[in-house]
């Protein structure tokens, strides 16, 4: 009989502590609706406490979104259980996952208490979970930098309490797999009671996925895991990873099955990617662009002989069914819709008529629109909203190596059109040193990131730009046949977006993340 190896993921709360990333509650929702078809077990929406966005976009997701169980995350605070059971509350099932720190540093200097006192938040704060709900997950944060008998002790109490879920973060990415392994079989040896056993790995020496599947292999039974590996500094365990290794090795997890539709896997990367505006790496395991092709002559030659002699993953079984011509010129609304629909993407109303006038535009300078095109002309589009404040009215460079990079702009600030010049090192940089300037912003740039959607001369190429400033940091998504285009129009994204962040963030009143 096969076992099941619950998938709990946590893009939209662990991978949302990403830099850079603030997704607004519209945005969740729609990752959220992707991961249930997806077919996750467990969506951490996020934590309620941390601010009325947060609050709100986990109500909605508990309102909203059907199949998988919603899940909170809430400190050990009874004020903060209850608040985070408000958020849930409406769910079809809802999980509380309570945890508190339990290693000697977080302990000293976060906490300022002692074992005695952790222990006593632990007892209160899982049984008022427990009051709400049976589904309770507790984790003692900084699982694997805790002397092993007091989190043994820890976790007694937490099940003792009502927990019925035994989380085991690897928060700061310090385990390494067998020693993890040893961990998960001393954890399952030790406490006593029902519960299952779930892995959190952090990826801070690039063995997230290897730890997480370590242990599994020692009985856990839940991974928590994030979309493209988001998540705090250097991430969680990817999800696409966690869920294809337990597939293609079921040699090695005999009998061991998640409930993941992996057609979906791209689609839902994919879909992340441009919400986020975090790129998925080119050689990215699974999902990225070249975990399918083939540079060199013998491996080119043996996989034209037979798939199987470089590939271990049918690339369709993962939703990669390469780049196709969709779309020209000459195509209509109707069949632009449909295209969109195939590729998953329900835009309707003003969106829909912007992204088709925008592709218009670029299927007039490009003569073939690929799939890939399509999702980034959209993914451009839709980080654009009818708030936006700033927009790009008028672009002009001049450039070469006889003359310093010289941008004028014309910018409309609600509706207010300024115009400002700047020399820079180059094109792109006195661009935005010109929208800077006549937006009277100066914001830091901390990234900068250019790619070409797909291959050939007249190929898009798609920017994404992070700034931040004192307040909050945000990313922006442009996309033109023209790169220098496409950084400006990243750039006011950004800056509009900056500027919702923060006035989101002021009518909130953020609480710290955990
Ligand atoms: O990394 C971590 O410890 C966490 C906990 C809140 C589970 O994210
Ligand atoms: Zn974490």
């Amino acid at each position: 009989m096969a076992e099941k190896l619950v998938i709990f993921d946590t893009t939209l709360r662990d991978g949302e502590q990403s830099p850079g990333i603030s997704l607004d509650a519209h945005e969740k929702l729609e990752i959220a609706e992707q991961l249930a078809r997806l077919g996750v077990d467990y969506i951490e929406a996020g934590f309620p406490v941390a601010s009325q966005g947060d609050f709100e976009a986990v109500q909605a997701i508990a309102r909203t979104v059907q199949g998988p169980t919603i899940a909170g995350l809430s400190r050990t605070q009874l004020a903060d259980v209850d608040r985070c059971w408000d958020a849930l509350k409406d769910a079809e099932r809802a999980r509380i996952h309570v945890f508190i720190s339990t290693s000697p540093s977080h302990m000293e200097h976060m906490l300022k208490m002692n074992q005695q006192q952790v222990l006593r938040e632990v007892r209160s704060g899982v049984s008022r979970a427990r009051e709400h709900t049976p589904d309770v997950e507790f984790s003692p944060q900084d699982a694997t930098r805790t002397p092993l008998d007091f989190m043994i002790e820890v976790l007694q109490a937490s099940v003792d309490a009502g927990a019925t879920t035994l989380n085991i973060p690897d928060t700061v990415g310090y385990g390494i797999p067998w020693e993890f392994e040893d961990l998960i079989r001393y954890v399952r040896a030790s406490v006593n009671g029902h519960y299952t056993i779930s892995t959190h790995c952090h990826n801070d020496l690039g063995l997230a996925t290897a730890n997480s599947l370590a242990g599994v292999k020692a009985g856990a039974r839940q991974v928590e895991v994030c979309v493209n590996g988001l998540g705090e500094r250097a991430g969680n365990a990817s999800l696409e990873e966690v869920v294809m290794a337990v597939k293609i090795r079921g040699d090695l997890f005999p009998g061991l099955e998640t409930a993941v539709n992996t057609q979906e896997l791209l689609r839902t990367s994919r879909m992340v990617s441009r919400l986020t505006g975090y790129p998925i790496q080119y050689n990215k395991a699974v999902v990225g662009r070249n975990a399918f092709s083939h540079e060199s002559g013998i491996h080119q030659h043996g996989v034209l002989s037979d798939r199987s002699t470089y590939e271990i993953i049918d690339a369709a079984s993962v939703g990669q069914l390469g780049s196709q011509i969709v779309l020209g010129k000459h195509s209509g609304r109707h069949a632009f819709s449909d295209t969109l629909k195939q590729l998953g993407m329900e835009v309707s109303g003003e969106a829909l008529n912007s992204a088709f006038s925008r592709f218009k535009e670029l299927a007039d300078r490009k003569v073939e629109i690929t799939d890939a095109d399509l999702e980034a002309i959209v993914a451009e589009e839709l980080g654009m909203t009818t708030m936006d404040n700033i927009v790009l009215e008028e672009l002009e460079v001049r450039g070469g190596t006889a003359h310093t990079p010289r941008a004028r702009v014309v910018i409309s600030n609600l509706g207010e059109k300024s115009e400002s010049s700047a020399e820079g090192d180059g094109m792109i940089d006195a661009t935005c040193k010109a929208i800077a300037q006549a937006t009277g912003t100066s914001p830091r740039l901390v990234g900068f990131n250019v790619s070409s959607v797909t291959g050939g001369i007249d190929a898009l190429g798609d920017v994404v730009i992070q700034l931040e400033d004192d307040e909050a940091r945000v990313s922006g998504r442009g996309v033109s046949t023209d790169v220098v285009e496409a950084a400006a129009r990243a750039y006011v994204a950004a800056l509009n977006r900056l500027q919702r962040t923060k006035a989101r963030a002021r009518r909130n009143g953020n609480e710290p993340t955990p």
